[in-house]
């Protein structure tokens, strides 16, 4: 087949691991018959620096004909001066709105090599199988906002609809795994959580009978998350919460660097990005951890390009570079490290 992909490098090391990516696909491409064109454009402070906005009119238009779409990163310390107008952040959070992906898929599950570099005791990981989804165009990131000398406020708000349509691939997805459903909310303080618990019951009810559904509050499921994570399957939760706990939930696999994650909506173009950010403190030195972006393109090749065998082979071999401990510093603890370039190339070696 051919695909166009775009593809917003961004900012920090967003750059370092999208070009180690690339080379992925292209290599996926030539083993299966595939070609994929690749279009660049700009987002983040990069596209503060060059349009002087963080989103620019072409970048979004090259995004709408795509594919798909796979980012590295957007932010750093240039561009995160408190008081600025525009900030990279802007730039992320707009494309997600305007190509309407509400829902956004990490999976989390740790890697038998890699369980040393969890703080987590390796016995409660092993089998560790989770995906949390997490509502990405709503909730308080993209609620009202006003700011005066003596106070400031973030509107959370969340209406039937946008819970309804996440809640439904949420549950589509437990359907398709382990059948087990938790859905996170903060029912017991805020109005907007028991409108997520109420929508969220009924939906399950009427829509997947043969799907459990178990309700947790967030402050218990952050802690459930590092005690029992064996205990789940599939995770639902409003944008910020899953903000949060995606982070936390990346200790179990032991990096950051390993979370990938697809933004999808009704349509078949998504964006691909690992869950991390931009990393400043490392940027420019090429020793980033490139797997979450190569697994966040394999995620892309599987939900917007429909090649489910070729997804699979690149998960194998990252699983297969890890087998064989090709670790960047994050993984490395005290071991030999690679760099970015060759943990992408160890992967392309094994790539089936
Ligand atoms: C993420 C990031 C973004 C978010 C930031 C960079 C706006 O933390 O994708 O998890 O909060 O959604
Ligand atoms: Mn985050």
């Amino acid at each position: 087949m051919h695909a166009n992909i775009v593809v917003l490098p961004g900012d920090g090391i967003g750059p370092e691991i999208v070009s180690a990516t690339l080379p992925v696909l292209e290599a996926v491409a030539r083993r299966h018959g595939h070609s994929f064109a690749f279009q660049e454009h700009d987002i983040g402070g990069v596209a503060i620096d060059r349009h002087g906005v963080p989103l620019p009119e072409s970048t979004l238009e090259a995004a709408r004909g795509a594919d798909a779409v796979l980012l590295g990163a957007v932010g750093g310390p240039k561009w995160s001066d408190p008081n600025a107008k525009v900030r990279p952040e802007q730039g992320l959070l707009a494309i997600r709105k305007a190509l309407g992906l509400f829902a956004n898929l990490r999976p989390v599950r740790p890697h038998p090599a890699a369980l040393g570099a969890s703080p987590i005791k390796a016995g409660l990981l092993e089998g560790v199988d989770i995906v949390i989804v997490r509502e990405l165009t709503g909730g308080i990131y993209f609620g009202d906002r006003t700011r005066s000398e003596t106070d400031a406020s973030d509107v959370c708000r969340y209406t039937v609809e946008e819970i309804e349509r996440v809640v439904r691939r949420a549950a589509a997805l437990a359907r398709s795994r382990r059948g087990h459903l938790t859905s996170v909310d903060k029912a017991n303080v805020l109005e907007t959580s028991r409108l997520w618990r109420d929508v969220a019951s009924r939906i399950v009810r009427e829509e997947f009978p043969d799907v459990t559904l178990e309700h947790q509050l967030v402050d218990s499921m952050a802690m459930h998350l590092l005690s029992k994570p064996r205990a789940y399957d599939v995770v639902v939760t409003e944008n910020m919460f899953g903000d949060i706990l995606t982070d936390e939930a990346s200790m179990l696999a032991g990096s950051l660097g390993l979370l990938a994650s697809a933004s999808l909506g009704d349509g078949r173009t998504g964006i691909y990005e690992p869950i991390h950010g931009s990393a400043p403190d490392i940027a420019g030195k090429g020793i980033a951890n490139p797997y979450a972006t190569i697994l966040s393109a394999a995620m892309l090749l599987r939900h917007s390009l429909g090649l489910e065998a070729e997804a699979a082979s690149i998960e194998a071999a990252v699983s297969a570079a890890l087998d064989a401990k090709v670790f960047t510093a994050d993984l490395a603890a005290t071991g030999r490290a690679v760099d970015t370039q060759q943990a992408a190339q160890a992967v392309i070696e094994r790539l089936g």
